[in-house]
């Protein structure tokens, strides 16, 4: 097919939409080149044209009616970049049906509707792609997808939330505590207004559960992801974790086993040599193993409006190229497998666990009794006296069940000698 530019419409010119506008004005001709024809902004989608945006452009491009873009024929790709589920997923879904190829960087809609939206795309022969939905600008969909398809992925672990790591990373340089580094965190910028889904682990959640059904080939829904934040994790958690040679990292974590798939995301202590430890601020990073390629890490900007935007042009230029050959809807579904995903309690760890007990003779002897009596070996323990009746006790745990080890901490939990649990974290040993 030959045909001079191919006409694209934008559902948002926030954030993203900013950056994809850019890259696309900016770098016209290379593009043409590297397609084989032009790309077109014909039309976009805002909810306020009036707004300043920072970009030269013709009042007449915007409009406030995703129909004007959705049921435009000449319109060939629709570029999704406005996020939410309503009215995103129906807008969406309605392009799908008129055969229209989209690009997407919404990891909610993806991680809760991809199956349907595939089911859609192959029904009218129509591509979705969704690069950015996951680690921004590193790619890691294509890769897991066309790259690593030869390869038996087993696991994959991730740093895939940026101000979450920028908030830990902060909170290990300065030994400041969460709430302070938060408030630093959204002045900046980096964290929203409501920062409950970057702090709280769903965000996450949301991009573990499209990498792990991409590379596992069995769909796994976010709600199929166990979930724990960073909210309680304090500046002696983080100290107590360097003085062990660890640090602390909220990690997103997926592995193809036997029993089925497992699939969390936790705050966790990783060693200081393991890869993923040198991966700070606002950086992202996706280490995973294939049987074939052995380890491999992703490393870059997992947000920021160029970075995002540089994984949705790609998308749209491979659209594009599909669109010019006629081959749109061949990069389809790979969920073609139905593996159980495994309940967290079945789940194995080793664990960080610090509390505050009474000082005095059999106290430790106590806890390690009850330990003991739910198979939870320990490998060691750090004592600091806090006062001259406290003594604060961090324990470093060899793998135990999860289940295990949430007995054994309801019965410490309850002993009259332990004042409380302050704190458990999941250790990842290699
Ligand atoms: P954003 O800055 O909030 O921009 C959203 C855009 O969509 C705005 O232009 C807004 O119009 C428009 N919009 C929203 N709801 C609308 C509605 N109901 N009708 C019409 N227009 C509507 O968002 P963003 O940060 O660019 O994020 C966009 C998507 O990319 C989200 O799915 C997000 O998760 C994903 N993503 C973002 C990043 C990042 O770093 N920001 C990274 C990776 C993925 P107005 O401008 O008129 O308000
Ligand atoms: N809020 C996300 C982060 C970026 O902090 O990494 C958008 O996915």
């Amino acid at each position: 097919m030959s045909v001079d530019s191919i006409k694209i419409g934008l559902l948002g010119l926030g954030t993203v939409g900013r950056g994809v506008y850019r890259i696309i004005t900016g770098n016209s001709e290379n593009i043409r080149r590297r397609v084989g024809a032009g790309i077109e902004i014909k039309k976009i989608l805002v909810r306020n044209p009036a707004k300043e945006r920072g970009l030269e452009m013709q009042q007449a491009i915007f409009t406030t009616t995703a129909e004007e873009i959705i049921n435009d024929p000449e319109i060939k790709i629709i570029v999704e970049v406005m996020g939410g589920l309503e009215p995103t997923l129906d807008y969406v879904a309605k392009a799908l049906k008129n055969g229209k190829s989209v690009v997407t960087a919404n990891k909610d809609m993806i991680a809760a509707q991809g199956k349907m939206l595939f089911e859609l795309a192959d029904a009218n022969q129509a591509d979705l792609l969704f690069e950015a939905s996951v680690a921004g600008g590193i790619p890691i969909i294509r890769p897991l997808k066309q790259c690593l398809a030869g390869n038996r992925i087993s696991q994959i672990i991730g740093i895939v939330n940026g101000t979450t790591n920028y908030m830990l990373t902060k909170m290990t340089r300065e030994g400041t505590d969460f709430e302070a580094v938060l408030r630093e965190a959204q002045a900046l910028g980096y964290a929203e207004a409501d920062p409950t889904a970057d702090v709280g682990g769903l965000d996450a959640a949301r991009k573990l559960a499209i990498m792990a059904s991409i590379a596992f080939n069995s769909r796994v829904l976010p709600d199929e992801v166990y979930v724990e934040g960073i909210t309680k994790i304090t500046a002696a958690d983080i100290a107590y974790a360097k003085e062990l040679n660890y640090i602390v990292k909220l990690l997103a974590i997926a592995k193809d086993t036997a029993a089925g798939i497992e699939a969390r995301v936790h705050p966790a202590l990783l060693p200081l040599d393991h890869p993923l430890a040198a991966v700070n601020d606002v950086y992202n990073a996706i280490y995973l193993t294939g049987d074939a390629i052995g380890d491999a890490m992703f490393y870059g900007r997992g947000a920021g409006e160029m970075p995002t935007a540089s994984a949705v042009t790609a998308d749209i230029l491979n659209a594009a190229r599909n669109i010019l050959h006629q081959v749109q809807g061949m990069i389809s579904c790979t969920c073609f497998e139905d593996k159980p995903v495994r309940s967290m309690r079945d789940t194995a760890c080793q664990y960080y666990v610090r509390l505050q007990a009474v000082d005095k003779p059999g106290v430790l002897a106590s806890i390690a009794y009850a330990f003991g009596d739910k198979e939870v070996s320990l490998a060691s323990v750090l004592q600091k006296q806090k006062d001259d009746e406290t003594a604060e006790i961090v324990l470093v745990t060899h793998t135990v069940r999860e289940g295990n080890m949430q007995d054994a901490l309801q019965i410490i939990a309850q002993l009259s000698a332990v004042n409380s649990v302050s704190n458990v974290i999941r250790v990842e040993e290699e």
